[in-house]
């Protein structure tokens, strides 16, 4: 896999696509709302969500099963009107047709497509093999065990030799090692090159699961779901669950699932996945803090006598105010800001715990300085150029919108101990002992 993801082919693209659905009292509930997203040539995309927020609608969409309401869904650059051939899906309840054999069952697709019987039996064949199930093409489902009867579910979606493989909680119906054989299974095929297929996207409901196979994991949120967040997992594989880095990952996306939701409470605007990061330096941020702490707010200011009182303009106060927000230390709520518990302890820290904890609430709730952090880690120098971060960030805020966010990421990850970064060379790199050397301002 190569580092450069975005400059791959785009098989699907989703632009602003909204679901629908009138529920049996008459009203209309929206279960998806400006979806935008890219599956490219060579990745696994790991997709989390809650219950309910539509994971398996988004899927069906993809695959053409249902339309969508709202937004464009682009198949190799053709808009998507039906299920096509290219696109295959494993439901998340195996589906299985209980009268007919394995065999039949996986043929069913080719027989839709107009195959001829013989070439039908040959390509079953091959899958069923493909997937361990030799021996079983005469088989009926219920003679089948679970794990069993889902591989049946994952030949029929690979015998049409899918472009597009879509994997709706394939391995949550079965037992833990049941679904651990069956996923280490279909990523040494993938590996391999035994498959025909060019991009996965795996939803899930394990964290650990999500981060041990995908290239990319996604969080979407729900009410209505969006893509809340997104981080690339840039750990070599096989992975093990047991490794450290993959704990590590488990715990940056953990606080990721939970970071979305507490600011989907806070703010219901949409959450980009790249924060665009509001312009203020450490200096700023800390000021208002202190300022807010202070008589007379004591914690709670609306925000022009705030900036009265800490002698700021607008154009100031704003980003600073937004950086306390974003960092967990505030909330801002129609006008007025409160400090939070945790940041009532930040104003009253002494400087390095404040550092620590600034860095902390960087990595759970900034996705970009966790993004950064764990591509860092996974560099054996711990080190890397700042281009391909630019250049993610430029997709999704233009060029020089770009360059600010980087400057205030690196400014902000500098101070907290994330990260550093050499303004000469432009190299990111781990900080050299965060823990008794706090990165300098
Ligand atoms: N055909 C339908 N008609 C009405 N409501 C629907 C329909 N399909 C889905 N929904 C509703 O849309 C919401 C999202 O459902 P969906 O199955 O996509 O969620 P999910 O994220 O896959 O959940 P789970 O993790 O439980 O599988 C749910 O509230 C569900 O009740
Ligand atoms: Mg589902």
């Amino acid at each position: 896999m190569t580092r450069d993801a975005s400059q791959r082919t785009a098989i699907l693209e989703l632009q602003g696509v909204g679901k629908r659905f009138r529920s049996t009292d008459g009203h209309e509930r929206v279960v998806l709302e400006g979806v935008d997203f890219t599956l490219r040539e060579g990745e696994v995309v790991s997709m989390l969500g809650k219950s309910g927020s539509g994971k398996s609608t988004l899927l069906r969409i993809m695959a053409g099963l249902i339309p969508a309401d709202a937004g464009q869904v682009h198949y190799r650059g053709q808009p998507l009107q039906g299920p096509v051939r290219g696109i295959g899906m494993v439901f998340q309840s195996f589906a299985l047709f209980p009268w007919l054999t394995v065999q039949q069952n996986v043929e069913l697709g080719l027989e839709a497509r107009g195959m001829p019987a013989p070439e039908r039996a040959q390509k079953a064949a091959a899958a069923i093999e493909l997937i361990g199930l030799d021996g079983f093409e005469g088989a009926l489902p219920r003679e089948l065990s679970g794990g069993m009867r889902q591989r049946v579910g994952i030949a029929r979606a690979l015998v049409i030799e899918p472009d597009v493989l879509l994997m709706d909680e394939a391995f949550s119906a079965l037992d833990v090692l049941t679904g651990e054989l069956l996923r280490d299974d279909i990523l040494k095929l993938w590996r391999s090159g035994a498959l025909p297929t060019k991009a996965m996207l795996v939803v899930s409901h394990s964290i650990e699961e999500a981060v041990l196979m995908a290239d990319r994991v996604l969080v979407l949120g729900s009410d209505p779901g969006r893509i809340r967040s997104q981080l690339a997992i840039w750990l070599p594989r096989p992975r093990r669950a047991d490794s450290e880095d993959v704990r590590l990952l488990v715990d940056v996306v953990s606080a990721l699932v939970t970071a979305g939701a507490a600011r989907r409470l806070q703010d219901s605007a949409p959450g980009p996945l790249v924060e665009r990061l509001p312009r203020a330096d450490i200096a700023r941020i800390d000021g208002l803090a202190e300022h807010l702490a202070r008589p007379p707010f004591e914690g709670h200011a609306d925000l022009p006598a705030l900036a009265r009182e800490a002698g700021l303009p607008d154009g100031e106060l704003l980003p600073a105010a937004h950086a306390l927000a974003l960092l967990g230390l505030a909330h801002l709520d129609s006008g007025d800001l409160h400090l939070t518990p945790l940041g009532s302890r930040y104003v009253a820290a002494a400087r390095p715990l404040r550092q620590e904890l600034f860095g902390q609430q960087l990595l759970t709730q900034v996705p970009l300085a966790a993004h950064v952090r764990h591509a860092l880690e996974a560099e054996d120098e711990g080190r890397l150029p700042q281009e391909p971060f630019l250049r993610l960030l430029a997709q999704e805020l233009g060029e020089a919108e770009a360059a600010h966010a980087l400057r205030t990421l690196v400014a902000w990850a500098r101070h907290g101990g994330v990260f550093e970064y050499d303004y000469h060379t432009g190299i990111l790199s781990l900080p050299s002992d965060p823990d008794i050397d706090p990165a300098p301002e």
